[in-house]
């Protein structure tokens, strides 16, 4: 068994030994740009702990997972671009750096990248990873879109909230583990199990994404604070506020949300100021353990011994605590 930091420095390694400087350099230099500054791994670091939970030499699912975090920086670079987000990592996004065209381009290379790397699995299990990977990926679009969609409503219900971040976050969280458990040869219903484990943490992980959007540390958590409330995003936060508020605070959430001439950071303390005054932390808060619990709960239900099962559980508990 391999304890996360191993596994992390090894994909770490992985990932830093390969070169995607090529001309022209405009279309790869981002890549490696994205790449290099790092971010928490947690992706190809799930796929890699299932892995182990069947498999002691990990050294045969690196080029998968790496494969994995390619497409998860891919996301990143289109997403930044449609959230208009100028800092993420600590740094300046791509689209910042250079230029939309960039974004777009980097990233479709990006896409194709990764199916490369996920390509580089045995024989054995090559077709169930790839159409696991290409239904996810095409899940992800599906949530990135209703998140889209939903800067334009204001009648998005918590229901469709959770929705929505279950395709734009979850799935994805979910199908390393699968992808890791069918690789590591585990049965039909651990790698269901564990991608029903990594769909409560991805709902727990995208609630504390929100979260830190707002009650974040910009220097600790790398991105601008109050993006999602500049862009009338529909996140926990918004829709349970609307959901408590009275009618007062309810006209001040919807003067703001339709103003297209604002000063940012009045339009983001205000909207704060609401957040507070209901008290909506505290049940995002809750709300996110929930979840947890329940991740928990399909973990334990994992045929391998508890002990194996120890370090994702450090793994999981270490990003409800996290400040980036
Ligand atoms: C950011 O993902 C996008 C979300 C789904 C919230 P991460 O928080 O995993 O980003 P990095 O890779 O660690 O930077
Ligand atoms: C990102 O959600 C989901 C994907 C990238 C698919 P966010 O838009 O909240 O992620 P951040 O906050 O920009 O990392
Ligand atoms: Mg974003
Ligand atoms: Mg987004
Ligand atoms: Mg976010």
């Amino acid at each position: 068994m391999h304890t996360v930091g191993q596994i992390l420095e090894k994909i770490n390694n992985y990932i830093s030994g390969l070169c995607f400087v090529h001309a022209p350099e405009d279309l790869y230099a981002p890549i490696d740009y994205v790449l290099s500054i790092g971010g928490k791994r947690i992706r190809p670091v799930l796929m890699l702990m299932a892995y182990n939970l069947y498999k002691e030499d990990i050294s045969a699912a690196l080029a998968p997972a790496a494969g994995i975090e390619i497409f998860h920086n891919y996301t990143l670079l289109h997403d930044d671009l449609m959230d208009k987000a100028d800092m993420r990592r600590g740094k300046k996004t791509v689209h910042k750096v250079w230029n939309d065209n960039t974004a777009i381009l980097s990233g479709d290379a990006m896409l194709i990248l990764a199916y490369q790397y996920i390509a580089k699995t045995s024989l054995e299990h090559l077709k169930e990873m790839l159409d696991l990977f290409s239904i996810t990926a095409l899940e992800v679009c599906e949530g990135q879109q209703y998140d889209i969609d939903f800067e334009q409503q204001n009648n998005v219900t918590e229901r469709d909230y959770l929705e929505m971040i279950r395709l734009k976050t979850a799935v994805l969280l979910a199908a390393c583990l699968k992808m890791g458990a069918i690789q590591g040869g585990a049965s039909q219903q651990d790698a269901d199990l564990l991608y029903d484990f990594g769909i409560n943490i991805g709902l727990a992980f995208q609630l504390k994404d929100d979260f830190l959007d707002v009650y974040g540390d910009p220097v600790v958590f790398g991105k601008n604070i109050g993006g999602d409330i500049l862009c009338n995003k529909k996140t926990y936060l918004m829709i349970k506020t609307l959901e408590l508020s009275n009618d007062t605070q309810k006209a001040e959430l919807h003067k703001w949300m339709q103003t297209t001439t604002f000063d940012p950071e009045n339009k983001i303390s205000g909207v704060v100021a609401i957040y507070n005054e209901v008290g909506v932390k505290i049940r995002c808060e809750n709300k996110m353990r929930d979840y947890y619990d329940n991740a928990i709960r399909s973990l334990e239900k994992v045929s391998v011994e508890k002990e194996k099962k120890n370090e994702l559980i450090n793994l999981v508990q270490g990003l409800m605590y996290r400040n980036n």
